[in-house]
């Protein structure tokens, strides 16, 4: 194999990005061989951007058998994820999933292990793993220049969103059609970077508003506060509603502190770490020495398709995944947890308890009622 054939699932907001990239040949060894959606309504706008020489499919099982593919992107919404990928691993199509990788752990759980058994490359579009300010606070952390992790806030209060962005999906925030809301739809980056800066708590506990500010069934307001091995601790903010928003990432070690705000990143280094200074300092009141120093981070390139041409290397090349499909549930499993610690009003110990989460979460589909789409036009930044 020279090229890579690439089929997609669901033609949506962020199945046409990858469409537009695969067709534009921006990734050399990739090409575009099949399209699928199962909303016929869609199909002349779809045919109208792919052409008459790309399949268009109804039916993701039938472009997975026709063997026009030999990998597939999953863009359709989340609940469809993991049954669609795994769909496809058993045929041995190579598996690009949409974040977030499910809705519920459980379900996740079983791609894994579907994952582990088929022989194909699993990868999860975390498109902000490779953006060059995280993989700069990943380097300072796991480089120990940091020193041990004490504490992380982030603030990801960014993601504004109105009542008419809501009315105009049916399956959007509710909680049968897409099983969450803030937590799901916006947050799964900063939940999956949050936990592959500092790994994942111990436990949690966390206050979900449902429908505070928007009349959506899911949440749309968040506060968590997570407890580390290490005795370390971190606080997660987020919501829809709350303009101009922030989007501050604090992460405090012994040996420092860094800060990821307005697409900047600041390090401040201590000359010692916190500890040996308290150790040796007898003089009361004191601190210790600390410059503030000038990292150098690469230019932006958290575009999606850096993640899909790194999954092309992985299958044509054996490249390391930059965001590995088994490192989905993760995210997932801290938004399970909060949403877990708020229906239960109490602390959430992980490895979390999927089953009951799925039975609460089933609850809540029991009386779930998608809505009357009202408005269809959605500007190009969809949901992201
Ligand atoms: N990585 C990112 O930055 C990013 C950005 C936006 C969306 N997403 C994720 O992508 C997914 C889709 O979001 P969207 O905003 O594009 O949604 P969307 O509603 O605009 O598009 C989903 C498309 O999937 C189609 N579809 C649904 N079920 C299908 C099935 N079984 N077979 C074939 N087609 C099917 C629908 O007809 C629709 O065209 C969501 O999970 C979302 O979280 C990720």
């Amino acid at each position: 194999m020279d090229k890579v054939r690439f089929g997609i699932i669901g033609i949506g907001n962020i199945g046409t990005v990858h469409t537009r990239y695969l067709l534009a040949g921006e990734i050399k060894q990739a090409r575009l061989t099949a399209v699928c959606d199962n909303n016929p309504e869609k199909h002349p706008a779809i045919k109208q951007m792919v052409g008459d020489a790309i399949p268009l499919f109804s039916d993701a099982q039938e472009m997975l058998d026709s063997g026009l593919i030999d990998a597939v992107i999953v863009a359709t919404p989340h609940y469809a994820h993991p049954t669609l990928s795994m769909m496809a691993m058993r045929r041995g199509i190579h598996t690009l999933c949409e974040k977030p990788a499910g809705v519920y752990t459980a379900q996740v759980e079983e791609m894994n292990a579907c994952a582990r058994e088929c022989d194909v490359v699993f990868g999860i579009m975390y498109n902000q793993r490779p953006n060059p300010l995280y993989q700069k606070v990943k380097d300072l952390i796991d480089s120990g220049e940091l020193g041990e992790i004490r504490r992380s806030n982030w603030i990801i209060t960014n993601w504004y969103r109105s009542q008419s962005y809501y009315n105009s999906g049916g399956w959007r925030a509710t909680w049968k059609g897409e099983g969450g809301g803030v937590l799901l739809n916006q947050d799964p980056h900063q939940l999956d970077l949050w936990q592959w800066l500092v790994g994942m708590p111990v436990r949690l506990r966390a206050f979900c508003q449902f429908g505070k500010h928007r009349q959506i069934e899911v949440e749309d307001e968040v506060t968590a506060y997570a407890e580390y091995a290490n005795g370390a601790t971190g606080v997660f903010i987020t919501t829809v509603a709350e303009t101009p928003g922030t989007n501050r990432l604090e992460i405090v070690g012994d040996r420092g502190k860094v800060v990821v705000e307005n697409g900047q990143l600041q390090f401040w280094r201590l000359r010692e770490s916190e500890t040996a200074f308290n150790a040796r300092w007898d003089k009361g009141f004191g601190e210790p020495e600390c410059w503030q120093v000038q990292v150098p981070v690469g230019p932006e390139c958290s575009d999606h398709q850096v993640i899909t041409a790194n999954f092309t290397d992985a299958i044509l090349h054996h490249t390391p995944l930059i965001a590995p499909g088994l490192e989905g549930i993760r995210g997932l499993t801290l938004s399970n947890a909060m949403h877990l610690s708020t229906w239960t009003d109490d602390w959430v110990t992980l490895p979390l308890d999927s089953q009951r989460y799925l039975a609460l979460l089933q609850q809540r589909i029991a009386h779930s009622q998608e809505k009357q789409v009202v408005s269809r036009t959605l500007d190009a930044s969809g949901s992201w």
